[in-house]
């Protein structure tokens, strides 16, 4: 069992350290922002991600987990430390390393003993060189230490599952010997472990990410030819999934991608290629395309109410950029409410659990209880997130409800001709409207 220390508890940190300790070792997080660590402290979990806060209390308890926000006393026995803070979107689209550079220095100051430092965040390719170069001015020079990348893929929503059952661990490093250790302390996890140099890992992350936004953006221009050809976006993804070398996943078509991660990292990407000579032509597409998206659901909603929203009642049913979390970050709900309020339209809304959240981003929404006081007097019903409750919901009551019957589905949740029998006018995405 191993000594473990974690620097930052956003998505990634959280989910490390509290698993990590799930699985016997010992783990220090550190947290500098007092709110969140009082929070932490009272074994509380700032995010809302299934099964997370369980095991959170679980491992407080037995002694093994702790949070701090004391470097010499989180990393005093510490043979490991993961830097897992946030890489936030910078003004110019480059991922601000502002937080990597201070976890780096803090290391540098507070190692008194051999260790890995192992890189988490999403950083750019040469991160992980520079994080070494920051932690050896800091460090006492007879201290041995590592650097090794160790890109993260879990979801949000499914965070702990994907840590327990993940596809592959992915570490890079030029200390083949580091990277051996790292690896060791994955192997109740059963996973293929690909060990590569720093740089190469660092790529992975971006490219698996960028790749995946493709996917969803290409789905989503097969969607608007499918509009106007009179195909159905979801049986052409069945037919394309079911051919192995393309697979069935990430090819829902509907209004793009949010988050916190895929906006982030294909821009990201994008502004890493750029700055090193290259043109990344299919990256930005892949961005435009994902903006428009979320533009041609708000030219839908013209199409199907008139061009004049000035005044109509829209219903919104979930908020956050996927279902089973609250993060609003990137969320498509955002724009398409900001678009529809700027049009003058009046916007109420109802999410499982990103309402406190949502607040935030969109305060003039009118915040509803359940999905039937969204559709009270409502023009047109919108599904933008597709939270499992949404998916059999009381249609006759919902109808009786609405001033007009009207569903514009944003995830094609729906089936279209059970839609339509119930007496909506139903239109989803890519699907002959
Ligand atoms: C994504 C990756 O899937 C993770 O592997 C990665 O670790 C993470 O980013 C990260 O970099 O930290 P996440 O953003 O939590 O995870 O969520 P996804 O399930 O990938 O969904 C991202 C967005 O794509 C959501 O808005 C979702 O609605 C949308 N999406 C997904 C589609 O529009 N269509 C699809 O077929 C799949």
């Amino acid at each position: 069992m191993r000594n473990i220390c974690v620097v930052g508890t956003g998505y990634v940190g959280l989910t490390t350290g509290v698993c990590f300790s799930d699985l016997g070792n010992t783990v220090n997080c550190i947290e500098i922002n007092p709110e969140k660590l009082e929070l932490l402290r009272s074994g509380k979990s700032p995010i809302y991600e299934p099964g997370l806060s369980e095991l959170q209390e679980r491992n407080m308890r037995s002694g093994r987990l702790r949070f701090t926000d004391d470097y010499a006393f989180a990393m005093a026995e510490a043979s490991l430390i993961f830097i897992t803070v946030g890489t936030p979107m910078g003004d110019d689209g480059a991922a601000d390393l502002s937080q990597v550079k201070a976890a780096a220095r803090s290391i540098g100051q507070h190692l008194t003993r051999r260790a890995i430092i192992i890189d988490k965040s999403t950083v750019p390719v040469g991160t992980g060189d520079m994080v070494g170069t920051i932690i050896a001015e800091h460090a006492r020079p007879d201290i041995e230490f590592a650097v090794v990348s160790n890109p993260e893929f879990l979801r949000e929503g499914s965070a702990v599952s994907d840590f327990f059952h993940p596809d592959r661990i992915v570490l890079g490093s030029t200390n083949r010997a580091a990277a051996e250790e790292v690896a060791e302390l994955h192997e109740p996890l059963g996973a293929q472990v690909i060990i590569t140099d720093l740089r190469t890992a660092e790529m992975i992350k971006y490219a698996s990410n960028a790749f995946l936004a493709t996917r969803i953006s290409f789905i989503n221009e097969i969607a608007q030819i499918c509009e106007r050809l009179g195909a159905d976006v979801k049986e052409v993804a069945r037919g394309m999934g079911a051919d192995k070398r393309i697979g069935p996943h990430f090819l829902d078509a509907g209004i793009g991608y949010g988050g916190s991660c895929f906006p982030k990292d294909v821009l990201a990407l994008h502004h890493m290629a750029a700055s090193a000579g290259c043109h990344p032509q299919l990256l930005q597409a892949v961005m435009d395309i994902n903006q428009d998206a979320r533009n041609r659901f708000v030219t839908k909603l013209r199409k199907l109410l008139g061009e004049d929203l000035n005044g109509r009642m829209i219903g919104v049913l979930g908020l956050s950029f996927k279902p089973n979390t609250d993060d609003m970050r990137e969320a498509p709900s955002v724009d398409i409410i900001r678009a529809l309020q700027h049009a003058g339209a009046r916007v109420k809304a109802y999410d499982p659990v990103a309402i406190e959240r949502a607040a935030e981003y969109i305060p003039e929404v009118t915040f509803c209880a359940t999905a039937y006081d969204v559709a009270k007097e409502a023009d047109a019903l919108l599904l933008i997130t597709e939270w499992n409750e949404f998916k059999q919901l009381n249609w006759e009551k919902i109808k009786s409800f609405m001033r007009t019957p009207n569903i514009l589905d944003g995830r094609n949740l729906y089936d279209p001709e059970e839609m339509r029998e119930r007496g909506f006018t139903y239109w989803g995405v890519g699907r002959g409207n």
